[in-house]
């Protein structure tokens, strides 16, 4: 059933808000799966439309998944029933693309559809491809479909032409499976890596500075089961603490882990957002106007191209002149029309954003692109003085758990209803 959400704004949140477990971390998590006969166990994966994406594709790929009494995610590919991720799930999700690497690491072959473009650039696979080839296994492109074999992976040093998340990850898991040492240069920092690097060892891999740009695996040829907690989603937490500073309230975010979102909380500290860090949580006041800044998106640690459109969204109330830039992805300003609609000021020029900030937004009917634009137009209808109603949240389903139901408890008036 397709649904919208209706926001009445200008209610000031207060209160405090717990974040889920990181999308990001736990995708990659559950491919593990694949690189050994034993369960991996998630303790708190998240219940998120990409999480149910993946599952699918793993039980299409052989596992078996099913939810503890304490609903812990158990998921156990006994045997490799297929090697084949097909175009209809990885269209859905480009994540799906992290089978690539454990499958090939523990059959030797895999077939996985090639992503395609997608609402925020073109995104080609080729760097994870390139590591692939360079632990030996021979790459072809048939029909759409990327077709990859080695009889057996060999440790190698590769270095990636450009930051990737999911090819770091898509390597990592295929070095950990691979005979001997590889070693990966130029590899993301992204929190998310470090968080895979720690269920890999768990597993039995031996791994050298994840969290850095040379990350170092000795693969294991018996991976075992293992029990994971994933990371907390700093994108969802940052999403909360903006909201809590776009509204002018007095927001608790807590289950954060403050040191993932430092390029953050000093960019919003720049725009007069008032923050009290604690070690696990984040206290935001926010401003009767915040002051306008400057950011670029970066590869961690930073400012994340996950949160350009939420703070965009901020500035677009600021008082002055701010200007976005951003460097990961060709068509990620798919926001700036909807939030023109509300209200904003906003012209872009390539990949710049030049934001002539505005006294309020009022509320419209919009519609969502992508995942982060959908979340900056609850922002804005947080914000906006009257009635936003945003259709097609199944993007914001894809990647934030229960979030209407977050907000109004901290007090936002927002409904979830049918379209
Ligand atoms: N790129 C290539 N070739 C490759 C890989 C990437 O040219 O082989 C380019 C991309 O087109 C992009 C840049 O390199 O311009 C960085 O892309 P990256 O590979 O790092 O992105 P990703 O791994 O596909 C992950 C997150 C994204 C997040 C980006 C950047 C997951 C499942 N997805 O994507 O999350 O925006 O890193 O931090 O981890 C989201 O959650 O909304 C989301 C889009």
């Amino acid at each position: 059933m397709p649904a919208r959400l209706e926001i009445e704004g200008g209610v000031p949140l207060s209160g405090a808000v717990a974040v889920s477990a990181a999308k990001n971390a736990t995708l990659p998590a559950l491919a593990t799966a694949l690189l050994t006969a034993r369960p991996i166990v998630i303790e708190n994966a998240p219940a998120l439309a990409d999480v149910t994406t993946m599952t699918r594709l793993l039980e299409r790929l052989g596992a078996a998944v099913t939810r503890d009494a304490d609903g812990a995610m158990r998921v156990q590919v006994e045997r490799v029933a297929s090697s084949e991720a097909p175009y209809e799930l990885v269209s859905t999700m480009r994540a799906s693309v992290l089978v690539l690497g454990p499958l090939l690491a523990r059959t030797g072959t895999a077939r996985v559809a090639l992503p395609g473009g997608c609402a925020i650039g073109v995104r080609p696979i080729d760097q994870h491809l390139k590591g692939f080839a360079g632990l030996g296994a021979e790459i072809s492109i048939q029909n759409g479909y990327v077709e990859a074999r080695a009889s057996r992976l060999k440790g190698a040093r590769i270095t990636t032409d450009l930051v990737t998340v999911t090819g770091t990850e898509n390597l990592m898991m295929a070095a950990a499976g691979a005979e001997g040492t590889t070693v990966i240069e130029n590899a993301a920092r992204e929190p998310e890596i470090a968080d895979l690097a720690r269920l890999l060892v768990a597993m039995g891999a031996r791994i050298d500075g994840a969290g850095t740009a040379r990350v170092e695996i000795e693969g294991v040829p018996d991976l075992v089961g293992a029990r994971h907690r994933v990371i907390p989603d700093r994108i969802e937490a940052g999403t909360l603490i903006v909201a809590g500073a776009i509204t002018r309230g007095d927001l608790l975010v807590t289950g954060v882990v403050p040191e993932h979102l430092s390029a953050l909380l000093a960019k919003l500290a720049e725009c007069g957002v008032t923050l009290d860090v604690g070690p696990a949580s984040v206290r935001v006041r926010g401003p009767q106007r915040p002051q306008p800044a400057d950011v670029i998106t970066s590869p961690f640690p930073g400012f994340p191209t996950d949160m350009q459109a939420q703070v965009m969204t901020l500035l677009g109330l600021a008082d002055g002149l701010s200007r976005v830039t951003e460097t990961i992805f060709e068509n990620r300003f798919m926001h700036v029309a909807e939030l023109a609609r509300m209200g904003a000021r906003i012209e872009t020029d390539g990949a710049t954003a030049v934001i002539r900030g505005v006294r309020e937004y009022q509320g419209a009917p919009v519609m969502a692109s992508d995942l982060r634009a959908s979340a900056a137009l609850v922002l804005a209808g947080l914000a906006a003085r009257g009635r936003t109603s945003i259709s097609r949240v199944y993007h914001l389903d894809r990647g934030y758990e229960r979030l209407e139901a977050k907000l109004a408890a901290v007090g936002a008036r927002i409904e979830r209803k049918p379209s």
